[in-house]
């Protein structure tokens, strides 16, 4: 491509403010707005100093200035904005959970091939400087062997079961909103996809998933603890335990420090690298670099398997959303 690419954001809420930001602040066009609320996608496209905002938001689709679609609605919707917008020959950025289950998931990736554009899950810990680097001390041994991954994720959340947090019909529930992060995190660091997966959950009076525990194991016999929480705040923190130390991670969907402690000589290391503010820049440079010809970042098999541990544990917990069982809500 011999011009820059023409961006076009889909939803106007808090992440594709964001978005829309990084855009921007690295010199980006974001050609074209969509949103359900058409009002909304005026404000902000004044506020972006976007091109293009539509009547009917589908019409973006089918711009044929539009390269890239960024969708940044509610999880529910993304199959099938994802599979409008490849079906037109965009490429997609979408945000995550990707999809509400593998089913989904393997549609889109099988339509993505099919049309030849480039599918994939924003997930900021795929695109960090600070992961890239900690994941190649890791496979260099720097911590020896990799026995077990600690990682915790708790947010605080109104009550409110009519929020996208809580609400089934928004495919709410911790699993898919904040364990997406957790899951995709030991995927990262871990040899092999867990081929063992044990929880226990207790459901948000809305019927979706409020607080679990995950333990998981691979065949090389590497182990994941994980603790999820909606209405119980917990620090954002990993542990990745190896024969020789372990790196200690705090914020990290978006880390720029981390630090590694070594067994035997108790020595601590700091390890620096990009910037938490930076987070959206990376995801979306990394888009360009894949729509290039370039997706070594992308990790679309990553976003598979854990989009396939994420189905499993709620067909374990039978909790399906509506779009998954017709009419019918969630179980409570
Ligand atoms: N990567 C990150 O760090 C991060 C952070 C936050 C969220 N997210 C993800 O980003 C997505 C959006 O989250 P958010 O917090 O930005 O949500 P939000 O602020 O509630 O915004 C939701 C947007 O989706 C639109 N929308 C809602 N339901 C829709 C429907 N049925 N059809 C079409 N459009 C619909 C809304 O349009 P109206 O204006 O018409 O209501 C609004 O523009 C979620 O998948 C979430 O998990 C990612």
């Amino acid at each position: 491509m011999d011009r820059m690419m023409n961006w076009a954001i889909l939803g106007t809420g808090d992440i594709a403010n964001e978005m829309a930001q990084a855009l921007k602040n690295t010199g980006r066009k974001v050609y074209a707005v969509g949103n359900r609320t058409h009002e909304k996608a005026v404000d902000f496209a004044k506020e972006y100093e976007i091109e293009k905002v539509y009547d009917n938001f589908h019409e973006m689709f089918q711009d044929d200035a539009v390269d890239v679609i960024y969708i940044a609605t509610p999880h529910n919707t993304h199959s099938e904005f994802i599979m409008e917008a490849v079906s037109n020959g965009k490429h997609v950025l979408c945000e995550k959970a990707i999809t509400l289950n593998s089913k989904e998931l393997e549609k889109a990736i099988n339509l993505a091939k099919e049309k030849n554009v480039v599918l994939a899950e924003a997930m900021t810990i795929y695109h960090m400087p600070l992961h890239k680097k900690l994941r190649k001390m890791v496979e260099e041994g720097g911590i020896g062997d990799i026995g077990m991954i600690q990682i915790n994720f708790g947010s605080f959340k109104e009550y409110n079961m009519d929020n996208r947090f809580f609400n089934p019909k928004m495919a709410g529930g911790a699993l898919l909103d904040i364990g997406v992060y957790a899951i995709s995190l030991a995927r990262y660091y871990l040899k092999s996809q867990p081929n063992q997966v044990v929880s226990i959950m207790k459901k948000a009076p809305s019927g979706v998933d409020e607080i679990s525990g995950i333990v998981m194991q691979n065949a090389e016999g590497q182990m994941v603890v994980i603790s999820l929480s909606l209405h119980t705040k917990q620090p954002k923190r990993c542990n990745i335990c190896g024969e020789n130390g372990y790196i200690e991670i705090v914020d990290y969907p978006r880390a720029e420090e981390a630090k590694i402690v070594y067994t035997e000589s108790a020595k601590t290391e700091i390890v620096k690298e990009g910037e938490m503010s930076l987070a959206l820049q990376y995801e979306l440079e990394d888009m360009e670099k894949a729509i290039l010809g370039n997706d070594d970042d992308i990790l679309l098999d990553y976003t598979r398997d854990v989009m396939q541990i994420m189905t499993d544990l709620r067909k374990e917990w039978e909790m399906y959303y509506p779009e998954e069982i017709g009419k019918a809500a969630v179980s409570a």
